[in-house]
């Protein structure tokens, strides 16, 4: 009892995760230095489709997005969750910018570092734009901005980010977004669709060795961070993608029967020949299921931005 009072949420999450009986890890410990390298990697390369999709959508919507997003306010605030490397977003950005619009952006992440670089570098590529960076907890910070500013709020949740979210952790997080949500604030979010099989199954098993590497990189981080040995090479990263279900996961399965010493908790993990830890979840969606989705959690469905081959969309909700 003792020492959990005295671990970071980081060793309490792997300490309950590698002690279940199905063990689990969880995917928003992949992001340190190098896990975050990694995943630049990953969404530079052409299998994992989502990035190209999400950026064709805003390079040829974004007109119709600005008249979607704005609908004639003179004044309004973009907050972005999870903004990382803010490629995509910079399209609408300086798209807005051109025309001549009145608002800020306000990415949040809880990488200090991924806000400094997205700020030094919009400030460089959107010359003008007012930009306001946190870093943070999401609902704390835009009840802080309700606070002391008063425009209309459009909050961004782009990328599939949602998909990284189970069931009840996807209702949870749209409830408490909706408690920080005033009226005539429009939520704008970026969801994954079902497609072939094949398709999904390469953007998260690919021939380069990235997403592996992004899932090994989580065993590496426990032994750096927690003075554990994990054997990387003794793990295989695999991916099940149930096409009615629309989940993707990644695991890593155990090569041999093994035992790893996590010392700072001061714990010794078997692992049986062939058994698998959880390592991430990417759900695909159809149609139905969000607007099952926005209907149950409070939202309405304003207007739906598809690329063309109807792999991703791009969701405008607002409050029901
Ligand atoms: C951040 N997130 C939306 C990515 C996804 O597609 O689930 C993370 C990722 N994992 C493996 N590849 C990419």
């Amino acid at each position: 009892m003792e020492i959990l009072t005295l671990l970071t949420e980081f060793a309490k999450e792997t300490l309950e995760g590698l002690t279940a009986s199905q063990k689990y890890l969880s995917s928003k410990y992949f992001y340190d230095t190098n896990g975050s390298r990694i995943f630049q990697n990953i969404m530079q390369m052409p299998e994992y489709y989502l990035t190209n999709c999400e950026l064709e959508i805003f390079e040829t919507e974004k007109q119709r997005i600005f008249e979607a997003l704005t609908e004639n306010s003179t004044q309004y605030n973009l907050i972005e969750l999870g903004a990382g490397d803010g490629l995509k977003t910079k399209v609408l950005l300086s798209h807005f910018h051109d025309q001549n619009a009145f608002f800020e952006y306000t990415p949040i992440d809880i990488s200090e570092d991924a806000v400094k670089n997205l700020v030094l570098n919009l400030k460089q590529e959107v010359p003008g734009i007012k930009i306001n960076g946190k870093v943070g907890d999401y609902f704390r910070l835009i009840e802080e901005i309700n606070q002391y500013d008063h425009t209309k709020k459009i909050l961004l949740f782009l990328g599939s980010n949602i998909g990284n979210y189970n069931e009840n952790e996807t209702l949870s997080f749209l409830n408490k977004l909706k408690s920080v949500m005033h009226s005539g604030y429009l939520l704008f979010i970026g969801f994954d669709l079902k497609k072939d099989p094949e398709i999904i199954l390469k953007a998260y098993n690919d021939p380069h060795g990235h997403t592996s590497a992004f899932n090994l990189n989580l065993l590496q981080r426990i032994n750096n961070e927690l003075n554990a040995n994990f054997i990387l090479h003794k793990f295989r990263h695999q991916e099940v993608y149930n096409p009615q279900s629309g989940t993707a996961k990644s695991m890593l399965i155990s090569l041999e029967k093994q035992e790893v010493e996590i010392h700072d908790l001061n714990k010794t993990v078997s692992f049986e020949k062939g058994e698998s830890i959880f390592m991430e979840m990417s759900q695909k969606y159809d149609m139905k299921m969000i607007m099952d989705l926005a209907n149950k959690s409070g939202f309405k469905i304003v207007r739906n931005f598809y690329d063309k081959r109807q792999y991703f969309v791009n969701s405008l909700w607002k409050l029901k």
